[in-house]
């Protein structure tokens, strides 16, 4: 098959890049790359909600190489987490990035006991989250000025995993009856008549009812921020995967075709889809995201749905591989065009998540047994 060619040669260039990549920067917490050189949240930031993904690129290299190096890194940095699972204030709904990667790989890989606690103490955490009223896990903890008690976000879709692998763990329904009620409710209030969805949903947090949407990170409000329509499309396959509800696979699907009919010619993915032309940002996070949740969705689907999902994916991926990628072993990042947030942040630049899910497009694409979701 010719995408598996692709894939292959791809995660060879991978392999040969990250071998220097994770020696260099072998003990740190990487997120973000300054002129190719990633920082480190170690320390005072690590509760970040990405750090979870050093840990996840380690364990996929430790995938494709079968080198134990990779292995004993993905520990580290899974302990170094006990810091942040020690910190109330640092734990929120993104326990699942944060966990599913690390401890909960580890575990279902080797019987870990002590990922499984760590597992476990982070799907509690997680699901106390939730807002009965308002059939919705709060997002974040209040910082600056917002209440944020009221607060989901698109992202959580993400997230759900950690609850629904808690329940197939420990045979609990609550674990389950949360996910699946943050998924509906989900669907109801973020996703729009157009396909697109919004980022955050504000709601009363006593009364549970839906009162606005916010922007978020895209463009400004009623915009469509990408990475969160990329979060949209894997989170509902991810929560059909999970429990056989053929219905969340429907609405990945729609929200795909949106994403698919606003993608331009190059397959290269801005920051927004409604941004203006100027300025106007890349976002290969979102189409690495995105490959990954249509890679599953065309595994899941029959006939002519197979290809155009198949075929989506692959232009984004061809587009990351040819005009957005550093394959340079001399600087951190593959992935060159990650942008934060249209408004604020970092623009078009190395994003570890968008490295970690630009590997697990093409693993997928290879047809390598590999899943942390
Ligand atoms: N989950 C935050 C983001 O996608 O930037």
């Amino acid at each position: 098959m010719e995408y598996k060619k692709f894939a292959d040669e791809t995660l060879e260039k991978v392999k040969k890049k990250m071998a220097e990549v994770a020696r260099r920067n072998a003990h740190k917490v990487p997120y973000i790359t300054t002129d190719g050189k990633y920082d480190d949240r170690d320390g005072d930031q690590i509760s970040w909600w990405t750090n979870g993904f050093w840990g996840g690129l380690m364990w996929q290299m430790e995938k494709l190489t079968g080198d134990k190096f990779y292995a004993d890194l993905a520990s580290e940095l899974e302990e170094k987490q006990d810091a942040n699972l020690m910190n109330y204030e640092g734990l929120d709904h993104d326990n699942g990035f944060k966990w599913l990667l690390t401890s909960v790989y580890h575990y279902k890989k080797d019987g870990n006991q002590a990922s499984r606690n760590r597992s476990l103490l982070a799907a509690g955490n997680m699901a106390g989250r939730y807002n009965l009223q308002g059939r919705f896990i709060r997002a974040w903890n209040d910082w600056g000025e917002d209440d944020h008690r009221g607060w989901a976000i698109i992202d959580c879709m993400m997230n759900l995993p950690l609850l629904y692998w808690a329940y197939d763990e420990t045979k609990d329904p609550r674990f389950l009856h949360i996910a699946v009620n943050h998924a509906n409710r989900t669907r109801e209030c973020f996703v729009r008549s157009d396909g697109s969805v919004c980022h955050i949903v504000e709601f009363d947090p006593f009364t549970g009812e839906r009162v606005k949407s916010h922007g978020g990170q895209g463009y400004g409000h009623g915009s469509s921020w990408t990475r969160g329509q990329a979060w949209a499309i894997y989170g509902f396959a991810l929560s059909y995967i999970h429990t056989g509800d053929v219905s969340y696979l429907n609405t990945a699907k729609t929200v795909a075709n949106y994403f698919i009919a606003n993608t331009p010619e190059s397959g290269l993915i801005p920051c927004d889809f409604r941004q203006p032309e100027e300025p106007g940002y890349e976002d290969t996070t979102a189409a690495a995201i995105a490959a990954c949740g249509m890679i599953e969705i065309a595994k899941h689907s029959v006939g002519r749905d197979k290809d155009v999902y198949m075929n989506a994916a692959l232009k984004m991926l061809h587009a990351i591989d040819e005009k957005s990628a550093d394959w340079n072993p001399g600087t951190d990042n593959i992935t060159t065009k990650g942008t934060v947030a249209y408004n604020y942040g970092e623009k078009e630049t190395g994003i570890l998540y968008g490295d970690y899910f630009f590997i697990e497009a093409l693993m997928k694409l290879s047809g390598i047994e590999f899943f942390q979701w």
